[in-house]
């Protein structure tokens, strides 16, 4: 039997900031999903997640995770009196409780497994995972009684000088023989220099505890502050790199681009320098994105190719060239061979095969057909001050430079806008549309 305890109701006052530490986001994934992910495979049949500093905020970004068991620590007294609040749901469990820190989030799967298997081949109380810091400051230090038995972990804060220069740390992940550790939970004292009830002191009140030293420190990175953040930041960005590397994925500037997870990319692409993937982004075969662009959200096809551009939550077909300039916001659909040049901004539409829109123009709310050329600087004007309105563009058609479409309005196959145009009205396939002023001339209007 084995039940997780993830601790997540701490203050986080070193993060300097209103959202509670947990929620702060690593690679687009906040640190407390990293945390549910990383120990998912270990199928626990309790899964509990101790909440107390706004406690609501926590809940309501897991509340999709039926899985998960809320328990709330008021006030929060510390790591051990975290654990404390567990009791009356263990009541009678017999297994083992895996505890880990809702701020440790790059902690592999595997090591949390080995953990586990270490834990149990030794039988012992508790077993926890330990790693040789360079510069520790602010990790709990762990003292040896020999080679693999801990005497007791020492808090950055109650260490002497002596103590400090122990590189040995905590890492914030321990596996408990739950019978053991619930006969002496309750007798956690607060006799330190945070006045807390500590969960490590739980280490020297149990009679064999064990350590499991990993061998990437970087594992058992904590988060406390901005700095710890964005260090894990480059430590999980370069793991995501490396990774897309040995995959065939050519970076020309790998430490200026950063990716997301729910990445993921086909083969022989190429990704220039300042180019930056978030959430979650399908690139197809052939592609060369960048230099300076950002995709969020979206699937990109094969062979296209984007420069400069930002694309949010849209779908790019095959063939497509994009940018230099584009803005491309959500809801969009540009399909096969399509151009989008620079300065055009696309929203919530459908761009039909090998259409062009190549400069300076607005397009929204628009279903635009096949092989149309959209002149510089047209726009489709949807929003009439309280509601926006769709354009209708029919295939093989080709707007002037400087067209205004005034939603709603349809213009069927074949029609030619006349440049300069401000169109009000449906126009018929195959029809020319002109409303501009006729052109006068004033001859000798200048004396010389
Ligand atoms: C803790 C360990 C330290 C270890 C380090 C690893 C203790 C006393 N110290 O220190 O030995 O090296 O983690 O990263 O455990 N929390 C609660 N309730 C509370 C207090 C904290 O749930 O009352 C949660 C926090 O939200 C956080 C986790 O416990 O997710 C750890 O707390 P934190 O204050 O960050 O402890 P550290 O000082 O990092
Ligand atoms: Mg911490």
């Amino acid at each position: 039997m084995l039940a997780i305890a993830i601790l997540a109701a701490g203050k986080g006052t070193r993060m300097r900031s209103n959202l509670p530490k947990v929620l702060h986001q690593l690679a687009g994934k906040s640190l407390i999903e990293r945390v549910l992910t990383n120990c998912k495979a270990m199928n626990a049949n309790h899964q509990f997640l101790i909440v107390g500093h706004k406690s609501e905020d926590i809940k309501k970004t897991l509340s999709e995770n039926t899985k998960l068991e809320f328990v709330l620590q008021e006030p929060q007294n510390g790591t051990g009196h975290a654990i404390q609040q567990l009791t009356p749901f263990l009541n009678g469990f017999k297994g083992d409780l895996l505890v880990l820190n809702g701020d440790v989030p790059l902690l592999r799967e595997s090591t949390i497994k080995s953990l586990l298997e270490t834990h149990r081949s030794q039988c012992a109380d508790a077993t926890l995972l330990t790693a040789r810091i360079k510069n520790p400051f602010g990790y709990g230090r762990v003292f040896l009684k020999d080679d693999k038995k801990v005497e007791k972990i020492v808090e950055e804060k109650d260490c002497n000088t002596n103590q400090r220069k122990n590189t040995l740390t905590n890492g914030g992940v321990y596996c408990f023989n739950w019978e053991k550790l619930s006969k002496i939970i309750s007798k956690l004292s607060s006799s330190n220099n945070q006045n807390e009830i500590y969960l490590t002191e739980a280490i020297s009140k149990l009679e064999v505890t064990i350590h499991h030293e990993v061998d990437d420190s970087k594992e058992l990175s904590g988060i406390n502050n901005k700095r710890q953040l964005a260090d894990c930041e480059s430590i999980l960005q370069e793991r995501l790199r490396d990774y897309w590397l040995e995959e065939g994925v050519t970076f020309t500037d790998p430490t200026s681009c950063t990716i997301s997870e729910d990445c993921d990319f086909g083969n022989n692409v190429i990704i220039e320098p300042q180019t930056h993937f978030r959430g979650k982004c399908k690139v197809g075969d052939n592609c060369i994105i960048g230099p300076g662009s950002l995709i969020k959200d979206s699937q990109i096809g094969n062979d296209v190719n984007i420069i400069n551009s930002v694309i949010n939550s849209s779908k790019i077909e095959n063939k497509v060239v994009i940018g230099p300039f584009a803005h491309i916001r959500p809801d969009v659909h540009i399909k096969n061979n399509c151009k989008i040049g620079n300065f055009v901004e696309i929203k919530k539409s459908t761009i039909g095969v090998k259409t062009k829109v190549n400069h300076l123009s607005y397009i929204g709310d628009t279903i635009c057909g096949e092989n149309v050329n959209v002149g510089a600087g047209t726009i489709t004007a949807n929003f009439d001050g309280i509601r926006k309105h769709s354009t209708i563009i029919g295939n093989h058609c080709k707007t002037g430079a400087n067209s205004v479409l005034v939603a709603p309005i349809q213009l069927e196959d074949n029609v030619t806008v006349g440049a300069g145009s401000t169109l009000t009205k449906n126009i018929p396939k195959g029809a020319l549309a002109i409303s501009r002023s006729k052109q006068s001339i004033k001859d000798n209007w200048k004396k010389s």
